[in-house]
């Protein structure tokens, strides 16, 4: 997809169709602006005949004297926020993709006093675009091939007085994430035959080899593993005939403060039956989307170096997949983790959290100075928050409130849970230091989950994000985290430095 800008009247510029914002109840000085009189005169008809008000979600497609025009509501004037005209838009688009038209004409909407400005529209248009035109990877032998062709050739911005060239930068950033999750989405929804670890590692490698350099990355398997303890990580692997592989991933920009390393986590099991604790067929059915923390955390460092957003960023995945054979790993036994700590299996089919300690005590052990991590850890917050929001969790009120701005600015929906005392209760064992479930019967296994990470990540600022509910929807990967994950880099880049 190909995004240019005009200066002109976006309705004397040939396409497919125009999009039109248009703000509630401001449709017939809209219509009057932008059109000729005629035009304008059945185009607030139609509009009145759709029900159009201009309210966010709506539309109304119609046919102007220079083709087709497709009004989307901008809601109102005075509130215009981000999430709004995200919303808006992706009614807009959605709607041309309905249509199945391929070239677009976007007119530059009206900017009001206070609210969104001309970045953030680039960027909403060039992210929400790039969104809505993703299709997923499919096997069907009729369609010839894996991955078909988006619908969007072009998307041409009419724009009004102002800087063309912010607005030209804006809408490249929007378009880079929304490639990124678009990458995010296509690992998630890959059958786990393709999409084993060592597949997941040559994906990592493959975006750090396309980044000129800018991301370094380190593969450690075989060996390696045994030699830095990472046994949460290889107990789990143990199971399976593909071999397990923690992925490396590290973003150091010259001009980041060298005192700050964001350490994003993302638990990486490429499939998940449970192990011995074997999950039932409608628990396992999608379980190739267990590594959907992971892909957000590949997808994301992929945009913050694309974007050179100046802040130092670690990747760490510990990929491997939880399955059953006769070396598998077994509940009772006991595991010497690479902290330290014992960890008795309690559950089989609790593995991530073992796999994310590992993780966690690698970055710690690597210079992380805060810590993200994101997985598809319980079915528990799936109860708690369905589909609308991920589950997070933080022994650090800054860095909590850092990831909070991330997520208004990403509209990725985050709801902190508390990590109370006695909750820490439920991962106590009579033969090891912790054990890996707070079990059915003490509940609220999302947080039990979150404070046996907890344990991990030690004094270290750190927040957990159990995105079980969001990561997968529809038979497809969402991508959810990358958008909040790019925008924590940004906030991390805006901080004071800390020397
Ligand atoms: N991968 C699952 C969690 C999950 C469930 C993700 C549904 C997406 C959708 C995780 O490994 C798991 O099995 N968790 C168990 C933990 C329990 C055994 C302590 C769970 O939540 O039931
Ligand atoms: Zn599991
Ligand atoms: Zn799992």
């Amino acid at each position: 997809m190909k995004f240019l800008i005009q200066r002109a009247q976006p309705a004397t510029i040939a396409a497919d169709v125009l999009l039109v914002g248009v703000y509630e109840n401001t449709l017939q000085t809209g219509a009057n602006s932008l059109f000729a009189s005629a035009d304008a005169v059945r185009m607030v008809a139609h509009a009145n005949a759709d029900r159009f008000t201009g309210k966010v979600g709506q539309v109304s497609s119609q046919f102007s004297s220079t083709g087709r025009v497709v009004l989307f509501g901008l809601g109102d004037r005075n509130s215009l926020s981000g999430e709004q005209l995200r919303d808006a838009l992706e009614a807009g688009f959605k709607e041309a993709k309905r249509l199945k038209v391929s070239n677009i004409v976007v007119s530059e909407i009206e900017y009001p006093q206070s609210g969104v400005d001309r970045t953030q529209f680039g960027r909403l248009v060039g992210e929400v675009a790039g969104l809505v035109d993703y299709t997923m990877l499919n096997y069907k032998t009729e369609k010839g091939g894996h991955k078909p062709e988006s619908r969007f050739a072009q998307v041409v911005v009419a724009s009004v007085d102002g800087d063309d060239a912010v607005l030209k930068a804006a809408l490249a950033e929007g378009r880079t994430i929304a490639q990124s999750v678009n990458t995010a989405r296509d690992l998630v929804v890959t059958p786990p035959d393709i999409m084993n670890p060592t597949q997941l590692a040559a994906e990592a490698k493959k975006i750090a080899d396309a980044s000129a350099g800018r991301i370094v990355c380190v593969l450690h398997t075989g060996d390696d593993l045994k030699k830095l303890n990472a046994n949460g990580l290889l107990a789990v692997a143990q199971g399976s005939a593909q071999e397990p592989v923690l992925i490396e991933l590290t973003y150091y920009p010259a001009d980041a403060d060298p005192n700050v390393t964001l350490a994003l986590v993302g638990k990486s099991v490429t499939f998940d039956s449970g192990g011995y604790d074997m999950k039932p067929a409608d628990g396992m059915r999608w379980m190739k989307s267990d590594m959907a923390g992971g892909a957000a955390t590949l997808a994301a460092i992929n945009a913050i170096a694309a974007l050179r957003i100046p802040v130092r960023v670690k990747v760490l995945m510990a990929a491997t997949d939880n399955m059953v054979n006769e070396k598998a790993y077994r509940p009772s036994e006991v595991l010497h983790m690479m902290s330290g700590l014992t960890v008795e299996v309690d559950n089989t089919d609790a593995e991530g959290r073992l796999t994310l300690a590992d993780a966690i005590e690698y970055a710690k052990l690597n210079g992380a100075t805060h810590i993200v991590d994101v997985a598809t850890l319980t079915g528990a917050v799936r109860v708690a928050l369905g589909t609308l929001g991920a589950g997070g969790f933080s022994n650090d009120d800054a860095l909590f409130a850092l990831v909070d701005t991330a997520s208004k600015r990403s509209g990725e929906l985050i709801h902190r849970f508390p990590l109370w005392a006695g909750y820490a209760k439920a991962n106590e064992s009579k033969i090891a230091d912790l054990k890996n479930s707070g079990g059915a019967a003490f509940g609220a296994g999302h947080i039990t989950a979150a404070w046996f990470l907890r344990k991990f990540a030690g004094d270290t600022p750190w927040v957990h994000l159990d995105i079980a509910g969001v990561g997968f929807k529809d038979e497809e990967g969402t991508g959810w985290g990358v958008r909040t994950l790019v925008e924590l880099a940004r906030v991390f880049a805006e901080q004071p430095r800390q020397s």
